[in-house]
């Protein structure tokens, strides 16, 4: 059959509805050859517009490195999406190093104490002070737009709305990565997209990680049997920084957003239903639990939006396949304690542009062969942090002896506060230094 190819510029690419008009009009007379298939090429075909995938696009943009971004949703969707707001200070410092920060600085909000709450007392860790380094919260959906808005107005290419359906070639340096481009008509075309690399950064239920044979990768998995009640209210926070309350009836936690938005979370059974949690049982666990002797001054207020979570964590390995490089949730997710899972997913993009400036630019192809050794064990760190982290905070360990859980919580909380050590341990862990 007869391809016909067209580079990206040919293209309009802001909304499908533009790209698809824009090929039926003036690119494609109807079918080709009896099929709807647009052929073009890239250097790196990056899967995926989340914080991993975006920050990869943008090194390697400033290098003049070719990439197209394909994303499954639509723009408005990617950049309203609430998820993470928690930014470790070196990824801060990195984003800063690159002029990816504008937006963090100018609305963000520097953290540096935790606190935890357990049978009426309170401990407040200055982690900020131990590690001399501070978290910065702001939420995912604002540096993915901000991010979104450099790549595109540097002549960034993004498709929206073309889910990639196919990725083969990888392990014969000839990848192709086949989208839909989705549209209301009723034969969607279909554009193949051929590469030198892919970026798998599609996340943990994106197509990249699954189109690696079973033969060629291994993934580690820990189901923790909790759940979790991750609530959006439409209130500014109660206490200014983030709490974790350890209590009998469960983990309750409250992050700060924005300053009209507060996320909760309440540990509750992994199967439970949203719909189990009205807002009245939701203010009354969160006042129950977060409450110290009784007292709280939590605000209420309506709840946006309540999910619940599973508490598990997965490692692929390794994290790559021939020319196929994950990074980000594609690779690997962690439950959201110590609230790790943004930064583990732009520190994999950010070794991974280097590898690949590497290659394009000194002709050096070993950062790339190095690149899931170099970030496996960083990987397994985090992982080990936010296990320790979530053993601290629940009380449930698989065994039945609460009350030796519960001296061993009130312990090691106790250590968190009298050993400068431990306490310095715990700070550089959290901030990720
Ligand atoms: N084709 C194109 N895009 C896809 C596909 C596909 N087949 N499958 C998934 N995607 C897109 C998703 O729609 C999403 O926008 O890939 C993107 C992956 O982004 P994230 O899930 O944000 O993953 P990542 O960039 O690794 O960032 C990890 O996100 O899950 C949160 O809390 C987690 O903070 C962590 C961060």
């Amino acid at each position: 059959m007869a391809k016909r190819y067209f580079h990206y510029d040919e293209i309009a690419s802001e909304q499908s509805a533009g790209y698809t008009k824009a090929l039926g009009e003036e690119f494609v007379p109807g079918p080709v050859d009896g099929e709807d298939l647009i052929r073009s090429r890239t250097q790196v075909a990056i899967v995926g517009a989340g914080p991993a995938g975006l920050v990869l696009a943008l090194l390697l943009q400033h290098e003049g490195i070719d990439c197209v971004v394909v994303e499954r949703q639509t723009q408005a969707y990617v950049e309203t999406r609430a998820r993470a707001g928690f930014i470790e200070h070196r990824v801060v410092e990195f984003l800063r190093q690159h002029g990816l920060s504008e937006g963090l600085d100018l609305r963000g909000v520097p953290h540096t104490t935790c606190e935890f709450r357990h049978g009426g007392s309170q401990y407040i860790v200055p982690y900020g002070d131990l590690s001399g380094g501070a978290h910065v919260v702001y939420p995912q959906q604002f540096l993915v737009r901000d991010l979104l808005e450099l790549f595109t107005s540097r002549g960034g290419k993004v498709l929206f709305s073309h889910p990639a359906v196919k990725m083969e070639g990888m392990e014969d340096n000839r990848a192709v990565v086949t989208c839909v481009v989705q549209d209301s008509s009723d034969s969607p075309l279909q554009l193949e997209l051929e590469c030198d690399f892919v970026a798998g950064c599609d996340g943990f239920h994106g197509l990249s990680r699954t189109s690696i044979p079973s033969t060629h990768v291994m993934t580690f998995t820990k189901q923790y049997g909790i759940g979790w009640l991750a609530l959006l209210a439409e209130v500014p926070s109660s206490m200014k920084r983030i709490v974790y309350a350890l209590h009998d009836s469960g983990f309750a936690g409250q992050m700060p957003r924005t300053p009209q938005v507060t996320r909760f979370y309440l540990e509750c059974l992994p199967g439970d239903l949203e719909s189990e949690w009205p807002d009245d049982r939701v203010w009354r666990e969160l006042r129950k639990r977060m409450a110290i002797d009784g007292e709280n001054d939590l605000i209420t207020g309506p709840i946006i939006e309540r999910r619940v979570l599973d508490m598990r964590s997965v490692v692929t390995e390794p994290m790559q396949y021939g020319n196929l490089f994950l990074a980000g949730d594609a690779a690997h997710i962690i439950t959201p304690v110590g609230a790790k899972g943004m930064n583990l997913a732009i520190a994999d993009a950010e070794v991974l542009a280097r590898a690949l400036i590497a290659h394009y630019r000194k002709r050096d192809g070993t950062l790339l062969r190095e690149y899931s050794k170099t970030r496996l064990p960083h990987v397994w760190r985090v992982q080990e942090f936010s296990d320790w982290m979530l053993r601290l905070i629940h009380s449930t360990d698989g065994s039945n002896e609460q009350a030796f859980s519960e001296r061993l919580r009130r312990a090691r909380l106790e250590r968190l506060c009298g050993s400068n050590a431990y306490a310095n341990l715990f700070a550089e862990s959290y901030v990720g230094r």
